[in-house]
This record gives C-alpha cells, structure tokens and sequence, in this order.
C-alpha cells in the first residue's frame, strides 16, 4: 500500500479494511491513494483510531480486547496526513467505541474534483517558479490585486498557510495551470477560522473551469482544516473573479471606497466572504 503497482490517476474508489493503521508509512499509503484516484475520486476506509494520543499502557490493555490496535492514529493526526496527501471533504465517524480511547472508525475523504486532463493537488516548493509566473501574469493585468510584482517565493510562502494551497496541474505536461492559497487575516485568536486567499488562473487557460474547481476544493480543504470564514477583497472591475466567488456562495459585505492607489489611481474594493455553515455553527 505504500507503493501500489497501479499507474496515476486510475481507480475510482478506493477501499480498505483496517490495514493503514498495520503499515510504518501512513502517509506515503495515503499519498499513494490519492496518486491513483481519477479527479473527484473517493477513498472510504475502516480503520482503528485512538482519541487523542493515548499513554503506552492503556494502549496495551486495549490490545488484549481488539486487533489493529498497534500503530493506530489519532483521530487529529489521521486528518492531518489526509489533508497532507491532497484529500478533501474529510468524515472520520467514530463506530465501535474498544475502551480505553480505542475506536473502530469509517473514513472518507475524496480527490478534488476538475475537467479530464487536469488534477488538483497541494502546491509544492518545486512549482514555486510557475506559481509566481502565473501570480505575474495575473497582476498584469491590474484587476486583480494593488500589488504589481509578484513576491519572490519566500515572501510568498512564508504569508501563506502551509497546509491550504493547491495547485491545478495538466497531467500530460506536468504543468501548473492555477494555484489557490490562503493567509491568516489575524493573530486574535476570535478570528483563528478567517482566512484571506488568492486565486490565479494561466492566462491561457483561463474560462475553463480550472478556478472555479480550485475554488471549490479551497472550500472544502478549509472547511476540513476548521476554518469558517474566506474573505477575499475584488477590484468591481473583475467581472471573472466577482462571478466566479459568487457562484460559490461568497457574498459582497460591500465596497471599500477609493481604499488604495493601484498605478496612482484611487480603486474600490468589494470585500466578499464566504462563512461556512459546516463550521462554527
Ligand atoms: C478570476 C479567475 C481566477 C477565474 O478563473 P477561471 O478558471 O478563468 O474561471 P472558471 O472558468 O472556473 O469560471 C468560473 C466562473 O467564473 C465566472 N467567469 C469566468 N470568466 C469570466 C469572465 N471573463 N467574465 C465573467 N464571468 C466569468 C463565471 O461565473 C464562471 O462560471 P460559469 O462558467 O459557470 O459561467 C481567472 O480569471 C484569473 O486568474 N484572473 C486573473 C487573476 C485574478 O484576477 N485573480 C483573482 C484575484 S481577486
């Protein structure tokens, strides 16, 4: 399970029964799982789980009652790999409770969805350059941000959540055609669920749904990390990105007037968001 003998992007499901928690490198098993599944691909696994990290002994006594106790995950820290791997829409519903923390558990996670020839997956250090050419292309066209020059990759990452960026690759050529990530808008702790993203699509490729399905994916990896509010500030002028972000249910709080200088031009700003009714309800 830790190199499965099937070429990418081939299954549609997969299935498992209380195996990942017996293998030494759970996440190469689940990047290997993600690896396989075609694009909106399901994964649905048993398992055994601890709650919470749980001390040596009562992991022994449970062991005398239940199988697969022996490398078993927390349930934080199977989400976490999953999330690693790419996967989104994460369930993990506890079933049989063993005693002593030890839970049977059903999980479910899928491979973000998007058109034939494309996969979304998490952005990596080795797309930085295409990352930032693509953030390029987009301020060049002065609608979709104040800044004009895209940051070198340590300012971009160093801003941006690790774990909340995705990248839509052309699985013929290998190469990025849109990225989505994420920064905090705040170190309050009242607002440790509200984030700010970016979203920038080739201009190539643009007006094929690659947006619309990194959004999507954004939304639900975020939802899935606990976040409940994605805010975004849109120049009027982006009819695309104004679309696009509400079609996906953010709405526009309203208009910040002539908030900054774009060329020495004063522009508004749309302030959208999008709160989650899955999290912090
Ligand atoms: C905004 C952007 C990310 C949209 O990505 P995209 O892949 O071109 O958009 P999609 O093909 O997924 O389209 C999704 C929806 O957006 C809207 N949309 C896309 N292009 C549009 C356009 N030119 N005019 C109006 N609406 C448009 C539509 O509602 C569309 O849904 P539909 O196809 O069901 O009608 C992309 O145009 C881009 O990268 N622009 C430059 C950078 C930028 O402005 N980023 C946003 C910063 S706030």
């Amino acid at each position: 399970i830790e190199a499965v003998p099937l070429p990418d992007i081939a299954v549609d499901v997969v299935i498992s029964n209380c195996v990942i928690n017996l293998s030494d490198d759970k996440a190469a098993a689940l990047a290997e799982a993600f690896r396989v599944l075609r694009p909106g691909g399901r994964l649905g696994v048993s398992d055994v789980v601890t709650n919470g990290v749980i001390d040596p002994r009562r992991r022994a006594a449970a062991e005398q009652r239940v199988g697969c106790v022996a490398g078993s995950l927390s349930i934080d820290a199977y989400r976490d790999l999953l999330r690693k791997a790419g996967f989104v829409g994460i369930v993990i519903r506890l079933t049989v409770d063993h005693g002593d923390g030890v839970h049977s558990a059903i999980i479910q996670a899928a491979k973000p969805a998007i058109s034939p020839g494309l996969v979304i997956r998490p952005m990596r250090e080795g797309d930085a350059d295409q990352v930032l050419a693509i953030y390029q292309a987009g301020l060049d066209t002065g609608q979709a941000s104040f800044e004009t020059v895209a940051p070198s990759w340590e300012g971009f990452t160093a801003s941006r959540l690790p774990n909340l960026r995705y990248v839509a690759v052309d699985t013929e050529t290998g190469l990025v055609v849109g990225w989505i990530a994420a920064s905090p808008v705040s170190a309050r702790p009242a607002y440790a669920g509200v984030v700010e993203h970016s979203v920038y699509v080739h201009p190539g490729c643009q007006a094929h749904g690659i947006g619309r399905a990194l959004l999507a994916a954004f939304i639900a990896g975020s939802e899935d990390a606990g976040i409940w509010t994605i805010q975004s500030g849109i120049f009027p002028e982006n009819a695309a990105s104004l679309s696009l972000h509400q079609a996906l249910g953010f709405r526009v709080v309203g208009t910040r007037e002539r908030i900054g200088r774009h060329d020495g031009l004063w522009r508004d700003v749309l302030m959208l968001e999008r709160r989650s009714t899955a999290v912090g309800r």
